[in-house]
Order: structure tokens, then C-alpha cells, then sequence
């Protein structure tokens, strides 16, 4: 069995990416939903169909346990897919988030003024707000910034723009922050153009930095599902729509670490 990993569209490659690189042994799958991306500016209960619909795709394929590698999917669907779906329907499979461990690093940074950036749908659901207010025992002020525009750009490969939109967003709405948090899985591509633009002015929180540890973490505490997951380094992709561009998009987004096939 693998690790899968699920992602409205290709965004979720980075994250998968640094997994594999960080925990380079175990079996990975993961489902990029392109058909229907974005699922930024989609309803609640529709947000809700698709992540289900792809989870139910990587369980019968083989994932012992699936990582939501989308904070719009996260946000609207986790605990309602942890709480009724799983215990169901796949009582000895796992769904986690990316959600929860990225708030968890910003509490332990330290940071109180913090600007967060994100698909409207993500924004609109609150989560961040409600984890930092149940997790940190000091109070964080939290600017939130609604981004629609950015994935689109992100799926087409123009990082550059995105990077200048984001730029311009955060520095018009961001306020007085001190750091910024990449609430969305695409946004990863775009860290280092913030890191050159901000300096040391602001840190960047980028899930691809957070979540490897995190999963290994994870997986320490959890020996009965970490045996259940085979160890031959294979690594499986499939898109529910491709692209003629993705090919390019996809090896620019894992970076040689490994190619799709
Ligand atoms: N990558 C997804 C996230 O982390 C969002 C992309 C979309 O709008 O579908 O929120």
C-alpha cells in the first residue's frame, strides 16, 4: 500500500515532491483532480463531492492513507470526511491535512502578526482563523487575503506573474505582518520570488517546508500504519484531466526529483 496524496490540479506535486525527497523509501500515488480545478471559487458541499470523490479514487487504488495536499479541500472537508466517511466506509485508512501542521509551525516560530494568503474558498471557510484560536495560547492576528488569481497563473507555469500579484496583494492588504503564510499548495512555487522581494522583513511558510517532518512525525508515532506501507520507491501520478502543457508544468514542478509517467 502507498501514501497518496490528493490535489485539485498540480499544486500538490511540491508537496509530494518533498515528502518523497525527505522520506524517499515509501510508495507514493497521487490524484490531481484537473478536471474540475479550481476548486478555489466552488461551493462548500461541491468542494466537498470532489474531495470525496478523489479520496475514494486513491483508497481503491492502494493508499493506506491519503494526505488532503490542498488547503481549499482541507479546510472544507477533513473533518467532515474524518468523521463520518472513514469510520464507515474505510475504517483502517487515514486522511490528514495540511492545515493543522502548518498552523502548529507558525505557533511554534512564534510569529503574532501574520498575513495569510489563499484561495477565496479557504479564506471564506475561516479554518485558519478557528485552529489558531483553538491552538495558540496567545492571540495572533491574522490578515486574511482572498488570492483567486494566483493558481490559475500557477497551472499555466507563469510563476513570475504570480509572484508579482501576490506581492502586490500582500503589500496593499498585508499590513504591518511579519510573516506570510502560502495557504494554498500552488503558492509553493512562488516562495523564492517572495523570499528575494521581503528579505529578512518577512518569513515565508511554505507547506512543502512543513510538511515532511510533520508526516515523518506522523508515521514514527504510528508504526501500525507506517508497516502497512510497502517500500519499493515507486511513485505513481494520475491527473483526472492532461494537458498537452502538463508535462512541462509537472517536471518544472517536481524539479528532477523524479519525472510523471
Ligand atoms: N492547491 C489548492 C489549495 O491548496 C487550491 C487550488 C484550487 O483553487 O483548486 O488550496
Amino acid at each position: 500500500m502507498n501514501i497518496g496524496f490528493f490535489d485539485s490540479g498540480l499544486g500538490g506535486l511540491t508537496i509530494l515532491k518533498a515528502v518523497s525527497a525527505f522520506l524517499p523509501q515509501y510508495d507514493y500515488s497521487y490524484f490531481g483532480d484537473t478536471e474540475n480545478l479550481p476548486y478555489g471559487d466552488k461551493t462548500e458541499e461541491q468542494v466537498f463531492e470532489l474531495t470525496k470523490a478523489g479520496i475514494i479514487h486513491l483508497f481503491e487504488s492502494g493508499s493506506k492513507m491519503v494526505i488532503i495536499a490542498c488547503n481549499t479541500a482541507s479546510a472544507e472537508t477533513l473533518r467532515k470526511l474524518q468523521d463520518n466517511f472513514l469510520t464507515q466506509e474505510y475504517p483502517d485508512r487515514k486522511i490528514l491535512g495540511v492545515i493543522v501542521p502548518t498552523v502548529e509551525e507558525v505557533i511554534k516560530v512564534g510569529i503574532y502578526n501574520v498575513a495569510l494568503i489563499a484561495t477565496k474558498r479557504t479564506i471564506d471557510s475561516s479554518k485558519y482563523d478557528l485552529e489558531f484560536n483553538n491552538r495558540s495560547t496567545r492571540e495572533i492576528n491574522l490578515i486574511s487575503i482572498a488570492t483567486p488569481e494566483l493558481v490559475p497563473l500557477i497551472e499555466l507555469g507563469d510563476v513570475k506573474t504570480a509572484a508579482q500579484q501576490a506581492i502586490k496583494r500582500i503589500d496593499e492588504e498585508g499590513g504591518e505582518s511579519a510573516a506570510i503564510i502560502l495557504g494554498c499548495t500552488h503558492y509553493t512555487q512562488i516562495k523564492n520570488e517572495l523570499r528575494s522581494y521581503y528579505g529578512d522583513k518577512k518569513i515565508i511558510f511554505s507547506q512543502d517546508e512543513i510538511i515532511p517532518e510533520k508526516l515523518s512525525a506522523y508515521l514514527t508515532n504510528h508504526p501500525e500504519i507506517e508497516k502497512e506501507i510497502t517500500k519499493t520507491g515507486e511513485r505513481k501520478i494520475h491527473l483526472s484531466k492532461h494537458r498537452p502543457d502538463y508535462d512541462q508544468i509537472m517536471s518544472q514542478m517536481l524539479g528532477g526529483v523524479f519525472l510523471p509517467h
